[in-house]
């Protein structure tokens, strides 16, 4: 999960799908990291921890750090938070750069509609609601997406 600074928006994006994918029995390793190195080493921002808490999810111990090229040989999937920091992933990957791998979030909610969570930064708290309402309902559809229906799980067994 990738955003600009990663102290806003991915962080939420981190603790969101880590609680569902948990939930759902999905052993999935994720992580964020932002495009840019400002508040590398940080907690979250405290109107994220604050939202998040408000849902039930302590985002509290992540630190943030600078994503990098070699994300793309540790993760399997990798999300963009939003249209500009999709164009920083590939300034910063280079040739890494995997374009099978990377979508933007919110396209698993409303596919091939590009379309961005806004960045709480600048505004309010409501911002930061809004950021986790869009977060929350991409990370049902992917938690969706890849679970194994539980008829189809016990044929594998
Ligand atoms: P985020 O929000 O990308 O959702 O973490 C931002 C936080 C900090 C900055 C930009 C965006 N910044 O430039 O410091």
């Amino acid at each position: 999960m990738v955003c600009l600074g990663n102290i806003c928006r991915s962080p939420l994006a981190e603790g969101i799908l880590q609680d569902k994918s948990f939930k759902a029995g999905l052993t999935w390793s994720i992580e964020s990291a932002g495009t840019n190195s400002y508040h590398t080493g940080e907690p979250p921002h405290p109107l994220s921890q604050k939202v998040a808490k408000m849902n039930g999810i302590n985002i509290s111990r992540q630190r943030a750090r600078r994503f990098t090229a070699s994300d793309f040989t540790v993760y399997d999937k990798i999300y963009a938070l939003a249209e500009d920091v999709l164009q920083e992933m590939k300034r910063i990957a280079g040739n890494e750069f995997d374009n099978n791998k990377v979508d933007l979030l919110m396209n698993e909610l409303y596919p091939g509609k590009n379309m961005d969570v806004p960045d709480p930064w600048y505004g309010p708290e409501e911002g930061y609601h809004e950021a986790y309402k869009l977060i929350e309902k991409a990370c049902d559809a992917i938690v969706a997406k890849y679970s194994i229906p539980n008829n189809e799980y016990s044929m594998i067994k």
